[in-house]
């Protein structure tokens, strides 16, 4: 299950991105926004972020108009992984390298076809072990206190 959030500057990707979960048969859960007008980008980041890290959800996509912002908000919630994603090389190593677990883009960054086309790449690459194991530990232990450099 995917959750999905945006705000008003990520609305025209979300829609987009709907449609191609839609017709790929892919389930998703959306948290909103649902139309153009002006919202609080980090409501959405929270709902997303919360649902991916223990609410159900194994993959979650934001958008806002920068994609910045949303990641900035997501990313205070234990265990997310918000990456912002602005080409193609990105969305798969962020997968491969980084274990993301939230794709952020930008509305006002991006076009409809480039949003389409990351998450197809974000949704499709596996997450490599090994030393990016290592990597992934080293920032949870960041996030929980207790790393040591
Ligand atoms: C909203 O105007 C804008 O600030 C928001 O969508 C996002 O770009 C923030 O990072």
């Amino acid at each position: 299950m995917i959750a999905l959030g945006c705000d008003h500057g990520g609305f025209n990707l979300m829609v987009a991105i709907k449609k191609y979960l839609d017709e790929k048969g892919i389930e998703y859960t959306d948290f909103g926004t649902d139309s153009a007008e002006s919202v609080d980008y980090p409501v959405y980041a929270y709902k997303v972020a919360k649902a991916v890290t223990g609410g159900g959800c194994d993959i979650g996509i934001l958008c806002c108009g920068t994609g910045i912002g949303i990641a900035m908000a997501a990313n205070k919630v234990k265990g997310a992984r918000a990456a912002v994603v602005n080409n193609e090389f990105g969305a798969e190593m962020t997968r491969r390298h980084n274990h993301a677990n939230i794709l952020c883009m930008g509305g006002r960054v991006i076009t409809e076809e480039e949003a389409v086309k990351f998450t197809d790449i974000f949704l499709n690459t596996p997450e490599e072990g090994g030393r990016h194991d290592k990597r992934i530990a080293m920032i949870t232990a960041i996030e929980e206190g207790i790393f040591e450099a």
